[in-house]
């Protein structure tokens, strides 16, 4: 189902934000001038990835420094460089109407 998460302008060009919509805390990403969705919580030990750093097109955990790709959630690598530990994150489709980030949650 659609729902609105915010206007465009509200989150600069790679920068990440976070966002709890029907009870699904979402991690919000704009990659050069492009929207994307997945869960906020990183999949080792649920820490939040609105605190993690970008690089090109994928967030690294600030806790253990596992990658995932923001265009798909899928993992990178894992916690400490380890691979096959962890899962992907959820990723959710979006769209922008006039305006507004909506991703289909
Ligand atoms: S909590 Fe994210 S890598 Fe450990």
């Amino acid at each position: 189902m659609w729902e609105t998460l915010f206007k465009m302008d509200k989150i600069e060009d790679n920068a990440l934000k976070d966002i709890t919509v029907k009870g699904v805390p979402l991690l919000v990403s704009r990659i050069d001038g492009k929207i994307y969705v997945t869960d906020l919580y990183c999949t080792h030990e649920q820490t939040s990835l609105s605190e993690g750093f970008i690089e090109g097109c994928s967030v690294v955990c600030s806790a253990h420094f596992a990658s995932f790709n923001l265009k798909d959630g899928k993992v990178i690598s894992g916690p400490e460089g380890e691979t096959g530990t962890i899962k992907d994150l959820k990723s959710y489709n979006t769209k922008i109407e006039n305006g507004m980030i909506m991703a289909d949650i």
